[in-house]
């Protein structure tokens, strides 16, 4: 199936590593010009030199740029950036690092507002910067726009110790939803996708801190995550990817307002 990606503009944030990065790398195979964000101007140039060295990838039709998206004025120069380089955007893909684990008496008002800030606030502010620049695509000849909200699915199914992503990806859903509808009559599409449990290095981070919480081993504790979804094992990178691909592609016109979780069943809801 040709995704009709090439020689579109795609922006990720978050993307030095894991989901991000897994999302950009199969974005530009399929030959979008991508700008790439996250905080750490080695870990991003990292990032950069691996997409370019992909086969099929032009060097200059990938870009690093430094951003926090919990810095609204990084994220708006940052999206500047992108446009300057590669035009009206079509393609927007909102991430970052997930929150701390913990139960509710472990966090002070800070955490709470910091996790909003990044899981949240950040989500809406790439989208409110983009915004025009995705209008621009949508509104050209043969154009189309898609925002793609990476959340996870304690959106739709909450998970005991995580209670800061609970809340923040809540609010995503909130936002996505009514976005969906505001831009439905423009063309751009709006969803969110909810990753499962998936090999990066977020998922050690987690088993790392519940095997300090529990005593519990790392093994155990992913053994255990296995267990719980129906494909009885942890995803991979590029199985995550290759479905927002899709969500991100001109084939995917029909497609909005959803919540797709890609999760090897570990939703137990019946939608
Ligand atoms: N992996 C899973 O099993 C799983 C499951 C459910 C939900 N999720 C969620 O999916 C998202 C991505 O997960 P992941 O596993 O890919 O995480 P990861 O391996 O920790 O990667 C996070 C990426 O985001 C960047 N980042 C972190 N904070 C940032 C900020 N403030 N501004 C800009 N970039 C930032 C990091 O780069 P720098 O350090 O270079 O800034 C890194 O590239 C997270 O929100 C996570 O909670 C993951």
């Amino acid at each position: 199936m040709d995704l009709g990606l090439k020689g579109s503009h795609a922006f990720v944030a978050g993307a030095s590593s894991g989901l991000g990065l897994a999302v950009a790398r199969e974005l530009a195979l399929e030959g979008c010009r991508v700008t790439v964000c996250s905080r750490d101007a080695a870990r991003i140039g990292a990032a950069v030199e691996r997409l370019r060295s992909l086969d099929s990838v032009a060097h200059a039709d990938v870009q690093g740029v430094v951003c926090d998206v919990t810095d609204e004025d990084a994220i708006r120069e940052a999206v500047a950036r992108s446009v300057e380089a590669y035009g009206p955007m079509h393609v927007l893909v909102t991430n970052a690092g997930g929150p701390p684990t913990g139960q509710v008496d472990d966090f002070s008002g800070p955490d709470w507002e910091a996790a909003i800030r990044l899981n949240l606030l950040g989500t809406i502010h790439l989208v409110r910067h983009a915004l025009p620049h995705l209008r621009a695509a949508a509104a050209g000849q043969d154009g189309f726009g898609r925002v793609i909200m990476i959340s996870s699915i304690s959106a739709k199914q909450p998970i005991a110790t995580l209670y800061l992503s609970n809340v923040a990806r809540a609010g995503v859903q909130g936002f996505a939803k009514s976005l969906s509808e505001e831009l439905g009559p423009t063309g751009i599409t709006v969803n969110t996708v909810l990753p499962g449990y998936t090999r990066t290095d977020r998922l050690r981070h987690l088993s790392d801190s519940l095997h300090e919480r529990t005593g519990r081993s790392v093994e155990d504790i992913e053994a255990g995550w296995a267990a719980g979804s129906a494909l009885k094992r942890i995803g991979t990178e590029s199985e995550f990817a290759a479905a927002v691909a899709f969500l991100a592609s001109r084939r995917a016109s029909y497609i909005t307002g959803t919540a797709l979780p890609i999760d090897g069943g570990a939703i137990k809801s019946l939608l």
